[in-house]
């Protein structure tokens, strides 16, 4: 059979990497987090002392160090010359800064071409921001993750929680707020519903609701493709 691309897509905290994942476990696909590529250029930024500014030299770090994957028995880590980065990757201060390096054209093009190189023989979840739109624009299934943003400061708020970090709610909402403000008003790629994608609103359903429905409409299509 044909193998086909999944494309999940939506604002920040929406729920999309845990969806996506899920989805790429039940399906045997491979889950590609396009976030964590932006998230480890910053982090490479701020290791090696480059402004977020200085385009070429953000670009020079990418060819260097190139970010990979590794499934391992918990999930999905994130490499960076076989240093495991996953929890560097969610610190606040890569989190802060990263809306600033995703939305340089350079750092874009660079990463979009490693993305659908990635997808290239199919069997991808990946999700980010533009991967309907521009990395993918012909994947087979097309999602859009929403929920409100004090639901996703509420999910944010509690995972913080569970992990015993301490995190204020109104801090956490004015936070997603401003990612959402500056993702969705980016000239380059901004955060925007693919045509054909299928709007799925999150806000007040479980993950095995929000899943279901996603799966639904992947089955819907393969049986079309
Ligand atoms: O999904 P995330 O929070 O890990 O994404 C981190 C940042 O990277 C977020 O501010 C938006 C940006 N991003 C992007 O511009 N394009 C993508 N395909 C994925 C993420």
């Amino acid at each position: 059979m044909h193998k086909i691309n999944i494309a999940i897509d939506g604002p920040a905290s929406s729920g999309k990497s845990t969806i996506a994942k899920i989805i790429a476990k039940d399906f045997g696909f491979v889950y590609t987090d396009t976030g964590a590529m932006y998230r480890g250029v910053t982090y490479l930024a701020i290791k090696h002392q480059v402004s977020f500014l200085d385009e070429t030299a953000l670009i020079e770090l990418i060819e260097n160090y190139p970010i990979t994957f590794k499934q391992t028995d918990w999930g999905q880590a994130v490499l960076i010359q076989g240093e495991d980065v996953t929890q560097a990757l969610r610190q606040p201060e890569v989190t802060n800064h990263v809306s600033e390096v995703s939305a340089l054209p350079g750092v874009r093009d660079h990463l979009v071409k490693v993305q659908q190189k990635i997808a290239a023989s199919g069997g991808v979840v990946m999700d980010g921001r533009d991967i309907g739109t521009t990395v993918l624009p012909q994947a087979e299934v097309k999602i859009f993750l929403v929920a409100s943003a004090s639901e996703r400061a509420k999910r944010r708020y509690k995972e913080n929680q569970d992990k015993g970090i301490k995190s204020n709610y109104n801090t956490l909402k004015k936070e997603i707020e401003q990612r959402d403000y500056t993702d969705s008003h980016r000239e380059t790629s901004p955060l925007k519903q693919a045509k054909d994608a299928s709007l799925v609103d999150t806000t007040g359903f479980s993950i095995d609701e929000v899943v279901a429905t996603v799966e639904s409409i992947v089955k819907e299509k393969m049986g079309e493709v």
